[in-house]
């Protein structure tokens, strides 16, 4: 595995995919890159992407792969990502899978590996209540979690038939969870 590490955090939400992408970005010296937070961003300052995927984050479903792929493809190809990345809400389907495929190969470059933080249901939706993010009623996280289910949790699969998949318990201690994570990557010992 390249020093650099190419990297995706999957999981439901609640998960802590954002939690240890921040974690793991100064451990491995790599941006982390969440297209959550890219979107929440534009909602916020109001630009013209923020006007199109407001309605649909605060809904809980996801945004069109298309405008996706745009936005992934702009901040993936920012300098601070090319000699890395923990990628943090992205791949969330089979054809965002591809893009990203795509886009790395544009520039002859890989992913690495693919986290899979697991944790149960009822964890995830206690995670999320606690929280109290603008998409964090009952009702939304629940259409997340749906969401999650129908479009996102297909590409364990994929990614395991792929060899990259590296499960990692996520019902744990936040710094156990990191070390999971690290010892998954092979990089232990970079994490106290
Ligand atoms: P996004 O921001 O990606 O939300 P999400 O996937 O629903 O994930 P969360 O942020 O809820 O969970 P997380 O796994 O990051 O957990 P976290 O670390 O925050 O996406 C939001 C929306 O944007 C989507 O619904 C969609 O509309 C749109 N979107 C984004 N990407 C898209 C894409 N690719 N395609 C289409 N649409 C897209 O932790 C959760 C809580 O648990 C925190 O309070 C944390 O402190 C706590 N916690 C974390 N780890 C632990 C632990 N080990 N023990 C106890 N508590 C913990």
């Amino acid at each position: 595995m390249a020093d650099g590490i190419r990297a995706v955090l999957l999981g439901a939400p609640g998960s802590g995919k954002g939690t240890q992408a921040d974690r793991l970005a100064s451990v491995l010296g790599v941006p982390a890159i969440s297209t959550g937070e890219l979107l929440r961003r534009a909602v916020t300052a109001g630009t013209p992407l923020g006007r199109k995927v407001g309605e649909v984050m605060a809904a809980g479903r996801l945004v069109d792969d298309a405008l996706m792929a745009e936005v992934v493809r702009e901040r993936l190809t920012s300098r601070d990502a090319r000699g890395g990345f923990l990628l943090d809400g992205y791949p969330r389907t089979p054809p965002q899978a591809e893009t990203l495929d795509e886009i790395l190969a544009d520039r002859d470059q890989k992913l690495d590996a693919v986290v899979y933080l697991d944790v149960p249901e009822e964890i995830l939706v206690r995670r999320a209540l606690a929280r109290r993010r603008a998409d964090d009623r009952e009702e939304v996280v629940r259409e997340r979690l749906r969401v999650y289910r129908e479009s996102t949790e297909p590409l364990v699969g994929h990614f395991e038939g792929r060899g990259l998949l590296r499960r990692v318990d996520g019902d744990r201690p936040m710094d156990e969870v990191t070390r999971g994570i690290l010892a998954a990557l092979g990089r232990n010992g970079q994490w106290c």
